[in-house]
């Protein structure tokens, strides 16, 4: 797909145009305002096709996707529609590769991918909802910027503490974006999220600065794989930066309430010390569990009293206190954090497969 890399922006583009103009009853279904993430869709397609013949490990990945598309209204006579836009925007697009042998092959693999999908799909009708309502019942500003907002699902919500959730606003149909749940499953069934407004950032904006108590708000399902295995006695390593700091207390209540004393490790980053918007109630679970060590580390110098932080980045302030042998790893926060902890983590020998961190971009960006 080289000829496709340089003007991937003009055949997103282009495959849309195509989608909505020759199908236009199917426009409904996306955003009124397609942003900047509207590649997501052609970028997996491209991948996942590229990866075809490696079908078991992509297996979990399209049977998931297939299952998250319920709540976008997807139905099985979609996936034609979609896949001749593909063919007509790839065709148009990379003329000195396409050819009838290239478009056999490409119409093998959507094909392929496509069933796993639907397949996925319509195994979840019977056991899940293909959305939750959620209304919210408090909204707690910590810091300027950051909210924790807790909701109450309409029907039972499944989850394991470390996963997340899909998430649309009223204020922007059919926008939907991730956030981690902030605490293990709760006997009351409701759910809390911590939520950082970024700078013109559509439902972060709208989850921290206008939503209230009695908004109702949609679910999709659960995912992720930053979950605790309960079978084994490792340690658990867990750096958490910013709202990131929101599925690690998960994953401490989680441990907590198996009640088994495996020696847990929790490293907390922010810019400033101010940015530490969750660290009383974990200091406050540190004192309570002999097993659980919780460490501020903050960017722009240590923060004194009882919060008592290390000064610098977190990748740094982990290979202080390592060896980690004994150890599974938690990664949680922005992407450039949990490369660097991960590159931390690895370059002191810990082996990759003991490490975990929920990174969606890494298998539609594998294939570019
Ligand atoms: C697995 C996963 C879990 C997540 N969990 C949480 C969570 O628990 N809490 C939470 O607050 N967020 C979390 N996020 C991020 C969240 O999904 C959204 O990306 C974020 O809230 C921005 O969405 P938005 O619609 O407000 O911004 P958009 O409208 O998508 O973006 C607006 C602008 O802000 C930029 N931008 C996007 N993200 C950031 C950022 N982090 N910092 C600076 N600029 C940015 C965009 O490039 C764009 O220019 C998670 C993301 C993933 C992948
Ligand atoms: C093999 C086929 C397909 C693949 C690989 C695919 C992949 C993706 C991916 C990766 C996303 C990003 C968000 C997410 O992870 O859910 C997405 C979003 C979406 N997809 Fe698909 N998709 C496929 C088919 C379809 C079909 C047939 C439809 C129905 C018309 C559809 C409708 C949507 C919608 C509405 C969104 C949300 C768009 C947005 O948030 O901007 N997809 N798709």
């Amino acid at each position: 797909m080289t000829e496709i890399g340089p003007v991937a922006d003009k055949v997103t583009s282009y495959f849309y145009a195509l989608l909505f103009v020759r199908h236009p009853e199917l426009r409904a279904l996306f955003p009124a305002a397609m942003d900047a993430q509207r590649d997501r869709l052609f970028k997996a397609l491209l991948t996942a096709a590229e990866h075809v013949d490696d079908a078991d490990t992509l297996t979990d990945y399209l049977s998931h996707l297939g299952r998250g598309h319920r709540k976008y209204g997807t139905r099985p006579e979609h996936y034609p529609a979609v896949g001749e836009c593909l063919l007509g925007a790839l065709a148009r697009y990379a003329p000195d590769t396409w050819g009838p042998e290239a478009e056999a092959a490409w119409v093998h693999a959507y094909t392929a991918v496509s069933q796993i999908m639907i397949d996925a799909a319509a195994a979840d009708e019977s056991v899940s909802p293909a959305w939750w309502h959620a209304e919210v019942v408090s909204h707690e500003l910590r810091t300027p910027d950051i909210a924790v907002v807790t909701v109450r699902p309409d029907q039972p919500y499944p989850f394991l503490a470390g996963q997340y959730t899909t998430l649309e606003t009223p204020w922007w149909p059919r926008v939907w974006r991730h956030y981690s749940f902030a605490s293990a499953p709760r006997s009351d069934g409701l759910l809390s999220f911590h939520v950082k407004a970024v700078p013109a950032g559509w439902v972060s904006g709208a989850l921290v600065h206008r939503a209230r108590p009695g908004d109702v708000i949609r679910l999709g399902p659960p995912a992720g794989s930053m979950t605790v295995d309960h079978t084994t006695d490792n340690g658990l390593l867990c750096l958490g930066g910013g709202t990131g700091i929101a599925p690690i207390r998960a994953l401490v209540e989680d441990v907590a309430e198996h009640g088994r004393r495996r020696l847990m490790d929790v490293f907390y980053g922010a810019r400033t010390g101010s940015d530490l918007y969750d660290i009383d109630p974990l200091l406050t679970l540190a004192r309570k569990h002999p097993w659980l060590s919780v460490r501020p580390v903050v960017a722009t110098g240590p923060v004194g009293g009882e919060v008592n932080s290390i000064s610098g980045q977190l990748p740094d302030a982990v290979r202080q206190y390592g060896p980690w042998r004994a150890y599974d790893a938690y990664l949680s926060g922005p992407a450039g954090m949990v490369r660097s902890g991960v590159d931390a983590l690895m370059g002191s020998g810990m082996p990759s497969e003991r490490i975990r961190h929920d990174f969606i971009e890494e298998l539609v960006t594998a294939g570019d």
